[in-house]
């Protein structure tokens, strides 16, 4: 069904930092691609005026990615500012006069979730929420029983179809083309399960630390910060059964039954891990025992993946930055033609910095004698300048109406569900040093049959690396815009 589209986008929390690294430079990209061209009104309690704000905007994209002259001036204008508390009435009358007749304004709350409650029921009270669609920032609540609360909060006030949980994870091109590349691949299908594949490893490494947001990681750590979401939405998309429909719901409804196959993580299957050096940071406690690092194993009890171990890992300060996942296959038999110590076979698959789809093959030496040896079959690219950056991508799909790239209430709450028991748990930290790939307890407790998979800067031993094929690049026959998105960090 054909969904109206927003005519006002208000967001909550406009001076913020994710205002400023992320929500700018996505409404630049926004209005170049001819997908913006509606009031935009930013909300702050900072004692700014209009033109304070527009400066800020400005900084922003000078900051993260350029100013283009032609969009900058269409989103100045487009630009309106209200300064004021998010418990005053008076706020949200002025809310109410800024978007002016707008049926469907979108409202993003770029704010912590403590404040949901207070925004959604003056956005009732005040008459802004008829017709119109809430966008909320990650994290999602605290753990199952708040998201639970929020959720509570969320649907008094808007239908769950008018409600966009934002994970930017999920917007990104390769996590969604994963679900494509699955499906329209006739070699994927036969093997992907659990007579063919033995394990399969994801890890989201992280060179930096917690780049001065001690204040807010302190109380968050890497469970809850990046594998309770991020991670669990990349863990759907490689276990997904195919939706039987191409809409939002029906993918929405796999996703979910890929979590409800999850039991409770065990204490006994986590290992997590704390940077040398993270207590000093500011914001944080100086006995914290917040994880900078997690590595945990669980199982996906379905019909397609039971007795196949995933093991997830994540931290902050490890030895490079990347997002991969690794499916290790059965060994072949031991026969006269296979040999003893043939190396297994595994696909790889790069998220970030690069796409990368690799297929590990074993191949006969190259001297005489000697043993076979595994190389991988690489196809490989760069992301390109006119790809559409996450956070551009969510918010044209929220105004839009299309909810396939947000978490639905059933999905967060089960996702909570499985870390739940392991956040109550109080299970030691051990620590590491910074650029080594997590405590040594981890491979003692959480560790891959067959170890886990180092990943590399640059792979060596292709034998074929594909080249990105220039013909591909145009999107939806959009006008891209000039500048490559920076590797900026979401708050
Ligand atoms: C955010 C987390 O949600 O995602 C950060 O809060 C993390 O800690 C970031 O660094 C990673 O996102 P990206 O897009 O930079 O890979």
């Amino acid at each position: 069904m054909s969904q109206p589209h927003s005519d006002a986008l208000v967001f909550f929390g406009a001076t913020g930092d994710l205002a400023y690294k992320k929500i700018f430079p996505a409404l630049q990209a926004m209005i170049r691609r001819g997908h913006l061209d509606v009031p935009v009104v930013g909300v702050a309690k900072a004692g700014w005026n209009l033109d304070q704000f527009r400066a800020r905007a400005k900084d922003s994209l000078e900051k993260h990615g350029g100013v283009d002259p032609a969009a900058w001036d269409k989103l100045c204008n487009l630009l309106r500012y209200v300064d004021g508390d998010y418990a005053d009435d008076a706020t949200f009358t002025e809310v109410r006069k800024q978007i002016g007749d707008a049926q469907h304004p979108a409202h993003y709350l770029a704010i912590p979730p403590a404040l949901f409650g207070t925004v959604v029921q003056k956005l009732v009270t005040s008459g802004c929420a008829e017709g119109a669609r809430i966008i909320v920032e990650k994290p999602f609540g605290h753990d199952l029983a708040s998201a639970q609360e929020l959720n509570k909060i969320l649907l008094a006030a808007f239908p769950e179809s008018s409600i966009f949980r934002i994970d930017h994870y999920l917007a990104k091109n390769p996590v969604r083309n994963m679900v494509s590349f699955r499906f329209s691949n006739a070699f994927m299908e036969p093997l992907w399960n659990r007579n063919y594949i033995e394990s399969v490893q994801i890890t989201m490494a992280e060179s930096f630390g917690i780049q001065g947001r001690g204040v807010f990681y302190d109380q968050t750590g890497a469970i809850r910060d990046v594998i309770q979401n991020h991670i669990f939405q990349i863990l759907s998309n490689v276990a997904m059964e195919a939706p039987s429909r191409n809409d939002s719901e029906s993918l929405r409804d796999e996703k979910v039954k890929v979590l409800k196959a999850i039991p409770p993580i065990k204490p006994q299957d986590l290992v997590r891990g704390q940077f040398l050096g993270y207590r000093d940071e500011k914001g944080v406690a100086p006995d914290s025992d917040t994880e900078t690092f997690a590595a945990l194993r669980l199982e996906v009890s379905s019909w397609r993946w039971e007795g196949v171990p995933f093991y997830i890992r994540a931290g902050k300060n490890l030895p490079i930055t990347c997002t991969e996942v690794l499916a290790r296959f059965r060994r072949t038999p031991n026969t006269s033609i296979s040999e003893p110590g043939n190396p297994q076979n595994y696909m790889r698959f790069r998220f970030s910095p690069e796409v990368t789809v690799a297929m590990a093959v074993s191949v006969v030496a190259a001297k005489d004698g000697g043993p076979r040896n595994a190389v991988e079959l690489v196809a490989s690219r760069h992301q390109r300048p006119d790809e559409m950056e996450a956070y551009e991508r969510v918010l044209t799909d929220a105004m839009a109406g299309d909810a396939t790239l947000f978490a639905r209430q059933d999905y967060v709450e089960e996702a909570w569900r499985i870390v739940d028991p392991v956040l109550q748990s109080q299970t030691p930290v051990y620590p590491y040093a910074p650029q080594t790939w997590g405590p040594k307890e981890t491979n003692a407790h959480v560790m891959p049959k067959g170890g886990w998979h180092t990943p590399v800067v640059d792979g060596d031993d292709h034998w074929l690396v594909q080249q990105p094929d220039d013909a591909d690049a145009e999107e939806n026959g959009e006008a891209p815009p000039t500048q490559s998105p920076q590797p900026v960090q979401a708050s």
